[in-house]
């Protein structure tokens, strides 16, 4: 499984993984995927000014000589999934329903969100009420069935990251604040923090944004200044402060090795913590024009590799089971051979989500068939992987829409 450590432990025979998170977001982080050949070579990267790491503690050397973990017992994911109970109730409308008033309200957010960007860039003052409006609208959304504008958010166009991330986080936050118990006003300043994040990334130059290779000390300084610049684009507008923080604190970390403050535990307000979580999680399941996105199980394994060195305990635990490792709008191969999607989550058990079985193992396509959630046993319908349908020409939007009318 995935570790994340200080660069200071690295050690020779360890093998660092390629998360695929953005340097610009995570500048201390090293992303060379590899084995660590040596002891001067886990010096030099910790001399180059990286200070942590992703390792797979079942890979390289070092994992061959001790054991893996070091020798550590440690809880995967899948056990910890099917411990405790559930974080989130079944939804009040079906999915095909939400998903057709979902697509209006995703469409709408887009717009906001666009509108709002292009309007800062020139100068100008943020859309304080159109983004309330748009948040209230998710709201409301993730309320009757939250999957719908999960799906919608995992399942989105490619060309438009700038504005789309700002929107995902937004629903993220806003659908995963609904499974902690968080009220409208809560969920309404999460909504707005998640919206409103990397709104002080206008003020970096594009020739910084865009810099291919690493960054100088000077250029670093520029990127961890958005949090702050954020905060400062929307200050003295009426937005409430809790707002503004959750806007100034999504770097910040648990440990104390965030930016742009380096706040540690309980000092981090918990929208910051919240839409740290979501930044991430969308950061990494994003396809972007260099790079593939990750599956949301990996992501998930990766943010599950973060818990407690940079989130309060039990809320990455949370985050996962809100959003199980198979999403709604998943594209999975059972057990059996034949493909299927996740149509639905399953929140007592969310490794036996409900799914629309559509193809057979070659790919054919068969007549639909519904497989309940409900079943905790393996048998023909366990699924075994999960799949990019992009990399099948699929688009599962179209079969969640369809099926279940
Ligand atoms: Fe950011």
């Amino acid at each position: 499984m995935l570790v994340k450590i200080g660069v200071k432990d690295l050690q020779a025979g360890m093998y660092v993984v390629d998360t695929g998170l953005s340097w610009l977001e995570h500048p201390y982080l090293f992303n060379q995927e590899g084995e660590v050949r040596s002891q001067g070579m886990a010096r030099d990267i910790l001399a180059a000014g990286y200070t942590e790491v992703f390792i797979d503690d079942e890979r390289g050397d070092f994992a061959r000589t001790r054991g893996g973990s070091g020798g550590m017992p440690q809880e995967s994911l899948a056990e910890m999934l099917a411990r405790g109970p559930a974080v989130r109730s079944l939804p009040a409308v079906p999915l095909a329903e939400e998903l057709a008033v979902a697509k209006a309200v995703y469409e709408d957010c887009l717009h906001i969100a666009h509108d709002l960007l292009r309007e800062v860039e020139a100068g100008g003052r943020v859309d304080i009420d159109a983004s309330q409006h748009m948040v209230d609208d998710v709201i409301s959304s993730a309320v009757r069935n939250a999957d719908a504008l999960l799906a919608l958010c995992k399942l989105r166009r490619h060309d438009a990251y700038t504005f789309s991330h700002g929107v995902n986080v937004s629903v993220l936050a806003v659908a995963f604040g609904t499974s902690l118990g968080l009220g409208a006003v809560g969920l309404r300043e999460l909504g707005l923090a998640g919206l409103f994040h990397d709104l002080g990334k206008t003020g970096i130059p594009d020739a910084i944004l865009n810099k291919p290779g690493r960054l100088s000390a000077r250029e670093f300084e520029q990127v961890k200044a958005h949090p702050r610049l954020g905060r400062e684009l929307l200050d003295g507008q009426g937005l409430a402060e809790s707002v503004l923080r959750g806007v100034a604190e999504h770097h910040e970390k648990w440990g104390g090795n965030g930016y742009p403050q380096g706040l540690a535990g309980e000092a981090v307000h918990p929208w910051g913590r919240i839409i740290g979580v979501a930044d991430v999680f969308d950061a990494l399941t994003s396809r972007r024009v260099y790079k593939e996105g990750v599956l949301p199980t990996r992501a998930l394994g990766v943010l599950y590799s973060m818990r407690e060195r940079d989130y309060p305990p039990g809320l990455v635990e949370r985050f996962i089971k809100f959003m199980g490792p198979y999403p709604v709008g998943s594209f999975v191969r059972l057990t059996g051979g034949e493909h299927a999607f996740v149509r639905g989550s399953n929140p007592a058990r969310p490794l036996f989500p409900e799914l629309l079985v559509a193809f057979d193992a070659a790919m054919r396509p068969t007549p639909w068939r519904v497989v309940p959630a409900v079943s905790d046993v393996k048998g023909p319908s366990a699924i075994v992987q999960a799949l990019d349908p992009a990399e099948y020409g699929i688009d599962p939007l179209q079969y969640l829409g369809e099926a279940g009318r």
